[in-house]
Parts: structure tokens; C-alpha cells; sequence
């Protein structure tokens, strides 16, 4: 796209997005003890420190409200914290199934979403997500309003299929990391996450059932970028 040269806002550095998503975070996600319980508590075991930021965990939760979402399927828990994000948009009477196939990571996030006293509404079903799949299917799950795909990069394209199936019209699938600092557009890169990203948009492009864009994404976590697929 060419875009005239005073218009075009350069790349500022990794500093300045993570000033930046703490300044937005800072007015527009003020202080919540369990959602920082939730980061701390994870870091303290030795957690990797992948879960969304605070912008994308409250994008993730206006999404859920904007449809009015009551049930969601999470592929990757982590340490909770998106799906603590997720939880509390659902309401009093939401459904959250969250799959993680770490037993380390699950023991971690059932105390955050214990804490954040939402473990009422979320299931956690540890093991890896596919083979969660014949379980739900034996208990028709779903249809889900809301699914987001954070789990194994390389698996992004199958928990898509498989969501799409199970998600209403008018439902949303989320998946993130699926710019990887551009990877997505590098032919020359075979690592299996990326090629599974550019297959996931291929998908997306043929598949009828849903309309979808994706958005590229600096801040915190540096570049990166998700996808929001909204099923007809
Ligand atoms: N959604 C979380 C971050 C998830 S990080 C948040 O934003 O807070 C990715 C997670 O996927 C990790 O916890 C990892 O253990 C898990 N994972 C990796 N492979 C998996 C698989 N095959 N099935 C389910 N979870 C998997
Ligand atoms: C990784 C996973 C994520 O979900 C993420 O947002 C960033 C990084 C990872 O596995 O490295
Ligand atoms: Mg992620």
C-alpha cells in the first residue's frame, strides 16, 4: 500500500509499545488483584510469561460481551489469565471449557480461577487439546459462542476445523500469534508453526462459513497479530 511519506508512521521500538500498552492498560484496565495475582503467581512457578497483555485480555473480553457470549472454548489455559478475562465477560451463568495440555500449568490456573471466583464457570480439561476432542464430541459440547485458539501454533488450522463445527452463527473464533513478527508472509520460513499459520489463512480464505481478517499487533509481546473469524 503506498501511503504518502509524512503519513507513515515508522516502527517505534519495543520500549515504546510496551510503554504503550502500559499507559492504555494503566487508564482503560485499571488495578485488578486477581488478574495480577494470577501473572505473579504464575511467574513464581516458573510459568513462561506468554499469556496475552492487558489490552489484548480486555479486547478478548469485549468481543465475548459485544455477541452477548455465554459459553467458550479456550484452547491453551497457561496460568489463566486470558481465561479469567474470558470468565468474567460471560456472566453469571457463563460456560468456559479451557484445554491445557501441561498438568503443571492446569494445577497453576485452577488457584488463579479459583481466586478470581470463577470456578463455577470454568472447566479445565488437561491434556493435549485434540485429544480432548472425542470426550466433547461424546457430550456434545457446544455450540459455542465464543472459541480462542492459544494453544500449539502447529495445531491452530485443526482447532479451527473443529471449532467452526461447533461454534453458532453469529459466534466468533479468535486465534492468536499468527503474524510471528511477519513470519506468516516469509515463504522461506518451513518451521511448522508458521507453515500452519499461513495454511490456517488458506482455510480461511476458501471456508464459506466464516468471514475473517487479521489484525497485526505490537505491543508487550511484541509484533505479532490475531485473527477474529466471525461464523455465518
Ligand atoms: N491463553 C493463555 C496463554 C496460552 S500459552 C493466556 O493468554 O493467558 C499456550 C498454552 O498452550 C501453554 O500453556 C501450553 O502448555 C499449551 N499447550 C501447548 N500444546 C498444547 C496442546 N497440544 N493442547 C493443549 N494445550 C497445549
Ligand atoms: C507463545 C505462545 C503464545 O500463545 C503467545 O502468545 C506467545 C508465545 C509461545 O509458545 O512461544
Ligand atoms: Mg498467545
Amino acid at each position: 500500500m503506498s501511503v504518502p511519506a509524512d503519513q507513515v508512521f515508522e516502527p517505534a521500538d519495543q520500549g515504546t509499545w510496551t510503554a504503550v500498552d502500559d499507559y492504555v492498560s494503566g487508564l482503560l484496565s485499571p488495578h485488578d488483584e486477581a488478574l495480577e495475582q494470577a501473572i505473579a503467581d504464575a511467574v513464581d512457578a516458573g510459568l513462561p510469561a506468554i499469556q496475552v497483555s492487558p489490552p489484548q485480555g480486555k479486547l478478548l473480553a469485549l468481543l465475548a460481551r459485544s455477541i452477548g457470549a455465554r459459553t467458550a472454548l479456550e484452547f491453551g489455559t497457561l496460568g489463566g489469565y486470558s481465561t479469567i478475562w474470558l470468565a468474567r465477560a460471560l456472566g453469571a451463568e457463563g460456560r468456559l471449557i479451557t484445554l491445557e495440555a501441561d498438568p503443571a500449568y492446569a494445577e497453576v490456573a485452577s488457584a488463579n480461577i479459583e481466586r478470581a471466583g470463577l470456578s463455577g464457570l470454568v472447566e479445565i480439561r488437561v491434556g493435549p487439546a485434540l485429544q480432548a476432542f472425542p470426550a466433547l464430541e461424546q457430550e456434545g459440547a457446544g455450540p459455542f459462542d465464543l472459541v480462542f485458539i492459544d494453544a500449539d501454533k502447529v495445531n491452530t488450522p485443526a482447532y479451527f476445523s473443529w471449532s467452526l463445527e461447533r461454534t453458532r452463527p453469529g459466534g466468533l473464533i479468535v486465534a492468536d500469534n499468527v503474524v510471528r513478527g511477519g513470519a506468516l508472509v516469509d515463504e522461506s520460513d518451513t518451521d511448522p508453526a508458521i507453515v500452519a499459520q499461513r495454511r490456517f489463512h488458506e482455510m480461511l480464505a476458501a471456508e464459506r462459513g466464516v468471514e475473517a481478517t487479521t489484525i497485526q499487533t505490537v505491543g508487550g509481546k511484541g509484533y505479532d497479530g490475531f485473527t477474529i473469524a466471525l461464523v455465518k
